[in-house]
């Protein structure tokens, strides 16, 4: 039996990868990521079974206010064990998310197995492009992410909240490098093609209360686009 797999849920835990890794090598076991960094959760499912392990068992670490639903580490798990070819080692999934790093101990006092075949471990939502409003693109390139820009994130994430907008409203998308390195960090808003710069955590809240509810664009932090004339293929 291996030690637990302590998956990081969301980027606050990428940026927190050292003390998940110590945490992790005090339970005899290993680090995972959901999303944004290496290993992924199924690359690592895909070494440990690759290894001979023939149980696994995941707890989901969230450090900060960023993390997804519980319910994607079940689904992604289960998604990665419908895949596996071969032989499939067993899984269990602690059934809350530890808060803390040295609250998963006692965390992992109650699993849940998991088959793959569980009802709920898919969603239609996964078929379809969400109806959101705006997609807002914040950079974590390595100038925006060295200037701050997980802290600028951490407070649009608690003003979207505040506001009561979800991802059918506002889809929130984490980036690599967008080109405007000085004015780090940065943060664009599609469709409606607005580009910020120097985005601190007060500017990202006044982002989300006046440019994504008011619909009036932050001027004093906007930055200077200037479009390519050259025509482009044409989207169908
Ligand atoms: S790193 Fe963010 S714009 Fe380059």
């Amino acid at each position: 039996m291996t030690g637990p797999v302590l998956v990081g849920m969301s980027v606050a835990d990428v940026d927190r990868r050292d003390e998940l890794v110590r945490g992790a090598a005090d339970l005899g076991g290993t680090v995972a990521f959901l999303q944004m960094a290496d290993p992924a959760l199924a690359a690592e499912l895909t070494r440990l079974a690759d290894a001979g392990a023939r149980a696994i068992t995941l707890v989901g670490v969230s450090l900060g206010p960023l993390a997804p639903a519980h319910s994607w580490l079940r689904r992604i798990a289960a998604h990665w064990w419908r895949e596996r070819a071969g032989e499939r080692p067993e899984i269990r999934v602690a059934t809350r998310l530890a808060d803390r790093v040295d609250a998963v101990v006692d965390v992992l006092t109650e699993t849940r197995a998991l088959t793959g075949t569980e009802p709920g471990l898919t969603s239609a939502a996964w078929e379809e492009v969400s109806a959101h409003r705006h997609q807002v693109l914040v950079c974590r390139g390595p100038r925006c992410t060295a200037k701050g820009s997980v802290d600028s994130l951490r407070a649009m994430v608690l003003a979207l909240m505040e506001h009561r907008l979800g991802d059918d409203d506002v889809l929130l998308v984490h980036t690599g490098c967008q080109f405007p390195c000085n004015q780090a960090p940065v943060v664009s808003v599609q469709p409606d093609d607005v580009w910020y710069g120097r985005v601190d955590p007060p500017t990202a809240a006044a982002i989300v209360a006046d440019h994504l509810v008011a619909g009036r664009p932050v001027e004093g932090h906007r930055l200077a686009r200037r479009a390519s004339m050259a025509t482009g293929a044409e989207v169908r």
